[in-house]
């Protein structure tokens, strides 16, 4: 159950930036464990993001290969990339990324429609999720009509509802106070260790960094530590 859920092989990214190249990634080795409870820290340009849009599908690397329980992605096809991350992968955004003219309910079933359930089926599911992150009174509500913590718990819930093997949170405390902050670091670590899921956070907030199991820090597009935190609460 512990090793290797993903990956990385010598993976680099490179941007083509008008006439010039802009190498984001260099040479990024790197193996993220089913379970784990990590995050991906280092400046502003380091490549954080780049990093867990490769793992998460959403870009593909430039030389290298990143593997998902030992399957490369690099071999998948288009479609092969889309079912897996719709299948085993919950983004979760700095700014929420919510769908604006549905409610609370209708985000955190939309994936499951996607994944082609019907709505009669997932119903209870959804609410369950919705409860689980506090948001039971408000599922009818729109995201405007939210706060930014319970917005990020609509993004947790949604992320969570298809049940993934890997969530991935850029930044996810980014726009909440320091009270909103701890609250969701707590959510996540309980889903974690109640879903299984592994957490995989990108963040420059000192509150993540406190939560974590493992720390990964980036600079220029290289790892430069990458270290357990014994005292992470997690
Ligand atoms: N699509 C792109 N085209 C060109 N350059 C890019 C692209 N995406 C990212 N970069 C560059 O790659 C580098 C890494 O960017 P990335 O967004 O991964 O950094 P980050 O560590 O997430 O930073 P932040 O903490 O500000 O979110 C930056 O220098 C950025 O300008
Ligand atoms: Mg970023």
């Amino acid at each position: 159950m512990n090793k290797n859920l993903i990956k990385l092989k010598h993976v680099s990214k490179v941007f083509k930036v008008g006439e010039e190249n802009f190498t984001a990634l260099h040479d990024v080795s790197l193996e993220i464990d089913s379970g784990a409870f990590m995050s991906f820290v280092g400046p502003s340009g380091s490549g954080k993001t780049t990093l867990l849009n490769l793992i998460g599908g959403l870009d593909v690397p430039t030389t290298g290969d990143i593997y998902f329980k030992e399957e490369g992605l690099s071999s998948m096809s288009r479609e092969q990339m889309a079912r897996y991350r719709r299948e085993n992968i919950g983004f979760i955004f700095q700014t929420y990324n919510l769908l604006p003219v549905y409610s609370v309910y209708e985000n955190v079933l939309f994936p499951l429609l996607l994944n082609g359930e019907k709505e009669k089926d997932v119903q209870e599911r959804v609410m369950d999720i919705v409860t689980k992150v506090g948001l039971e009174s408000q599922a009818k509500k729109r995201p405007s009509q939210l706060s930014g913590g319970q917005c990020q718990r609509v993004a947790i819930a949604r992320a969570l509802v298809k049940d993934p093997l890997l969530i991935l949170a850029d930044e996810p405390t980014a726009n909440l106070d320091s009270e909103n902050s701890l609250q969701i670091l707590e959510l996540m670590r309980e889903l974690n260790q109640q879903y299984q899921a592994a957490v995989v956070f990108s963040t420059h907030d000192e509150k993540v960094t406190r939560y974590v199991r493992r720390e990964v820090k980036l600079e220029d597009g290289r790892i430069v530590s990458d270290k357990n935190n014994i005292n992470g609460i997690a």
